[in-house]
């Protein structure tokens, strides 16, 4: 199959009207949202569904997220609409926060890879908005990474993984948040699954204090029930070895320093992902500069397309801890996966 890219600007109405015609043929499309790219396929389709899987090379026991153009569409979706969506889709729809909600009959099994709930969102991109409402139909779409593998904040980085593998990509250029939406169960008490582009303060304002998976910050225990499928999986890996450095961010630099010699008198190659603060430590070394301590937003919009360009140039990338509030939360619940939870305490 040969994999055409469109771009989403010059050639947007031609671009809009093919996608939504392949997805509504069973065929898959990627396109870009305010979080990462997504492989989109017709949601309530278990053949498109099912091409998904394949493509991404992705367990079938990990559901997808259903995406939608309008609000309202979420009313066929979910058997009803607790009172805390609605609020929550007033605030924060569209945009990254996914809602997890018990199905409605019409939504397949193949989506929910069994589970009683599904996974939605309203993202807040004029690209994705124009091809799902084209579409006419809730899109399906999973980042549109091989599975395994740094999220897609390119069009370039879902050629990579996808060429050859689906019809159509939609080149809207760099995401803007960079890491993927916030995943928040309401089957009981509210209850972060995922962290991501909304952040857990941005959310206990608007409905009060919500409840933390445990795996976001921490490897789950063999033993542990899983909330989530995806979170049980290797996420996110570049081809190196992550290790992240934690505690006072001197103490990390220096530990960071000896690791890398260490490495180095080893024989094997070192990059560091530093900051703008912190830049200066790493003097004469590999390092580069993922964004600044002080504004996480820039952490996350740069941390998978830093690991995505390391990946297979490095043996080893040394990260330093960073504070897991704010957007900082997502940034290390994505970098802690990606280094599957090898972290060294300075
Ligand atoms: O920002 C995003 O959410 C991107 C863009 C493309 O919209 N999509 C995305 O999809 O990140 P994916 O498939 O890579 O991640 C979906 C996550 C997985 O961790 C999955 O286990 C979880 O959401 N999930 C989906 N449905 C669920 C459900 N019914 N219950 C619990 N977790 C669910
Ligand atoms: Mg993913």
């Amino acid at each position: 199959m040969k994999t055409e890219v469109y771009s989403a600007v010059s050639q947007k109405e031609n671009g809009t009207r093919l996608g939504a015609d392949l997805i509504r043929r069973g065929q898959i499309v990627a396109f870009p949202t305010e979080t990462v790219y997504g492989l989109g396929a017709n949601g309530l389709d278990p053949g498109a569904v099912g091409r998904i899987f394949e493509a991404k090379g992705r367990p079938n026991d990990n559901p997808l997220i259903l995406h939608v153009a309008r609000k309202s569409d979420v009313k066929a979706l979910w058997t009803s609409i607790p009172p805390v969506a609605r609020q929550l889709m007033d605030v924060f729809w569209p945009g990254p926060l996914t809602l997890v909600y018990f199905k409605s009959d019409i939504v397949p099994d193949e989506v929910t890879a069994g589970l009683p709930t599904v996974a939605v969102r309203c993202p807040r991109h004029k690209t994705a908005l124009a091809l799902i409402r084209a579409a006419g139909l809730p899109v399906a779409a999973p980042s549109a990474n091989a599975s395994g593998k740094p999220s897609p904040t390119t069009a370039q980085h879902v050629l990579e993984d996808m060429d050859g593998k689906i019809p159509l990509i939609l080149d809207g250029g760099p995401c803007k948040i960079g890491v993927e939406s916030t995943v928040l169960s309401l089957t009981g008490t509210p209850r972060i699954l995922r962290p991501g582009g909304v952040t857990k303060e941005m959310i206990e304002a608007v409905i009060g204090e919500v409840q933390l998976s445990s795996a976001v910050l921490a490897k789950l225990d063999q033993s542990e029930k899983v909330e989530s499928p995806g979170m049980k999986y290797r996420h996110y890996a570049p081809d190196a070895e992550v290790i992240v450095v934690k505690g006072e961010a001197r103490a990390v630099a220096n530990r960071i320093k000896s690791e890398y010699e260490h490495y180095e008198s080893c024989g094997f190659s070192c990059t560091i992902l530093a900051t703008e603060q912190t830049k200066t430590f790493y003097h004469g070394k590999n390092y580069v500069i993922i964004g600044d301590r002080d504004e996480p937003e820039t952490l996350c919009a740069r941390l998978f397309s830093c690991l995505r360009r390391l990946s297979g140039s490095t043996d080893v990338i040394l990260a330093e801890e960073q504070p897991a509030v704010g957007a900082g939360m997502a940034f290390m619940n994505r970098l802690l996966h990606a280094a599957g939870f090898k972290t060294l305490q300075a």
